[in-house]
């Protein structure tokens, strides 16, 4: 099994029924890009049982950190979800993945658009220096049906930017914008209508979406990947890639596991 390697599991968080969060070891020659993904998973009757899983966490912090949905009848999450501290899992040594940042040209505004574990690629963007050196100011946009799914909203808003490493470029220029749809909350509605209508920009004090200034990364469900595309597509945004920067980059989250 040269490909992958074995750690341990050192935290879970369990936010609902259907959310949890684990940090595990990592094998210092892991190396990955910020907003890449790796397969991960469990041994299972002999055998690896294996799933794509970003990285939520930056690519120089010492430890690993997941974000994933608990499916009860899932062949990986349905075990996962039982992990406790000391466990192993197994985490692949080849990440990969599209949202990194230099598969978009050079712009004003970065948005991290996630909806429900979509956001998991963009809590490792969001402790990058990079980005911050990149743009002016870094929009991270949740979409989620409900406010408990929020997973990450108390350590955005109060200990990233406290965070000695990259606490100060965040104070400066990461806007963070939690939207839920389902229930009433501080921002309502879904992402996509939010951007196309310029209600989210003018809400941050920023201009209307344009190719010109703003570049995007999305990662969610495949029909939220699919409006945001036509919705951009529509104003003359690009889709950028490894070998063709452009205005924006996207990756499906690796749900239903
Ligand atoms: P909605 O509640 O209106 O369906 P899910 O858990 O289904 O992946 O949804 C996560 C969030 O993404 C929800 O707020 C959901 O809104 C929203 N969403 C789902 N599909 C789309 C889409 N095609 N375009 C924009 N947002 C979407």
């Amino acid at each position: 099994m040269s490909n992958l390697n074995t750690e341990r599991v050192l935290e879970v968080r369990h936010y609902t029924d259907r959310l949890f969060s684990f940090k595990t070891t990592r094998d210092p020659a892991f190396r990955f890009l910020n907003g890449q993904f790796t397969m991960i998973g469990l041994q299972v009757e002999g055998k690896p049982l294996l799933r794509a899983y970003s990285m939520a966490s930056s690519n120089y912090e010492e430890n690993l950190e997941f974000f994933s949905i608990k499916v009860q009848n899932g062949p990986l999450t349905s075990r996962l979800q039982n992990i406790q501290v000391g466990d192993e899992v197994l985490v692949g040594r080849k990440p990969v993945g599209t949202l990194v940042q230099d598969s978009l040209l050079p712009g004003k505004t970065l948005y991290l658009c996630g909806t429900g574990t979509g956001l998991a690629p963009f809590m490792s963007v969001v402790k990058d220096p990079e980005a911050y050196e990149r743009f002016d100011t870094v929009v991270l946009i949740h979409g989620t049906r409900f406010i408990n799914e929020q997973a990450y909203g108390d350590f955005i808003e109060h200990a990233l930017p406290e965070d000695e490493f990259i606490g100060e470029a965040v104070k400066a220029k990461l806007k963070y914008y939690p939207t839920v749809t389902r229930e009433p909350y501080i921002h309502n509605g879904r992402i996509t209508e939010l951007l196309d209508s310029g209600k989210l920009p003018a809400d941050l004090g920023l201009p209307p979406l344009d190719k010109d200034n703003d570049r995007v990364m999305i990662c969610g469900s495949p029909a939220f990947l699919k409006d945001m595309v036509t919705m951009l597509e529509q104003r003359g945004f690009d889709e950028g890639a490894n070998n063709r920067p452009g205005h924006f980059v996207v990756e499906k989250a690796f749900v239903e596991k």
